[in-house]
């Protein structure tokens, strides 16, 4: 047996277990491989991990809090990892471990398959953590991410503590070309695409108190919320009804999924089975 996992603190709530098996079943490969969720405290972390291709594991997913733990023991990372200073994806081989990051090309590929998405669009990211550096990495530098966008697009980021995204921009400088400074008070026409990557919405608040968007200007506009949870986000509903295509944390869930299951089965992950099971 092939063993998967996803390894988070909490992790119970996740439905990668279920997109997964979904795709291993409909892939053929449910006798041989099984993903399941582990539920692994800080502390415990590292140890757990060493321990896991001595058990069968060929590879797992990282979730929160653990993907910047994950970067830092892995014996290789991939550049985009690197850049982005978390890892979501590690893979066992050879004893040795390496580390992958698929949100990234996953939040790439969902943008990349919608219409509205023109080579070189100027972007907006809102928030400053780990899952802004990885959407500010994929907008900027996506070509060399996923090979579907080669014109890098121009990003902004905005957060609300300001220092932290100075900090951000410090940080991933050294990699990404961002324009100037983070932005104040954004103007959102100025912008084709904006990505939520904060936790707004996720425990009931109004995204239109807590982040500088206007309902009236998403006319045309591409909305990505990163966040999941059981329904549609307020910003993601009122996105869609004021003539925005939007894009929910769930597919980015199954996109970075769909590239994870990739790398360790080396089999083209099939999306709609995994989109029907994440949605479950
Ligand atoms: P992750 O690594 O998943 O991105 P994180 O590092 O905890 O998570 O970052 C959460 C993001 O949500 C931050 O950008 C945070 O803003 P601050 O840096 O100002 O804390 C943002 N966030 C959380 N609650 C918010 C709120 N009520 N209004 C605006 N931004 C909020």
């Amino acid at each position: 047996m092939k063993r998967l996992a996803v390894l988070g603190h909490p992790v119970a709530h996740s439905r990668s277990p279920a997109m997964q098996n979904a795709a291993l079943q409909k892939l053929g490969l449910a006798e041989e491989w099984r993903y399941e969720a582990i539920d692994v405290a800080p502390e415990d972390f590292e140890a757990r991990v060493r321990a896991m291709p001595a058990e069968g594991f060929v590879g797992a997913n990282v979730t929160i809090p653990h993907k910047q733990a994950a970067l830092r023991l892995a014996d290789e990372a991939s550049p985009t990892a690197r850049a982005i200073g978390a890892a979501n994806t590690l893979s066992f081989e050879a004893g040795k471990i390496h580390a992958e990051n698929t949100d990234a090309g996953g939040l790439l590929a969902a943008i990349g398959d919608l219409p509205a998405s023109p080579p070189g669009a100027r972007a907006l990211v809102l928030g400053a953590g780990g899952a802004a550096r990885a959407a500010i990495w994929a907008l900027s530098k996506g070509g060399a991410v996923a090979h579907i966008d080669p014109e890098p697009r121009a990003v902004d980021v905005w957060n609300r503590t300001g220092e932290r995204a100075t900090k951000l921009y410090d940080e991933l400088g050294e990699y990404v070309e961002l324009n100037g400074a983070p932005v104040d008070k954004p103007t959102q026409e100025d912008y084709k695409i904006v990505v939520n990557t904060t936790s707004v919405g996720l425990g009931g608040e109004d995204p239109f108190e807590h982040l500088p968007l206007d309902p009236r200007k998403f006319p045309g506009q591409v909305v990505v919320d990163m966040a999941y949870g059981d329904r549609p986000t307020k910003l993601i509903e009122v996105a869609e009804d004021n003539g925005a295509t939007v894009v929910d944390g769930i597919e980015i869930l199954v996109r970075q999924g769909a590239l994870s299951l990739e790398i360790w089965s080396g089999c083209p992950a099939p999306l709609d089975v995994m989109r029907e099971a994440a949605n479950g």
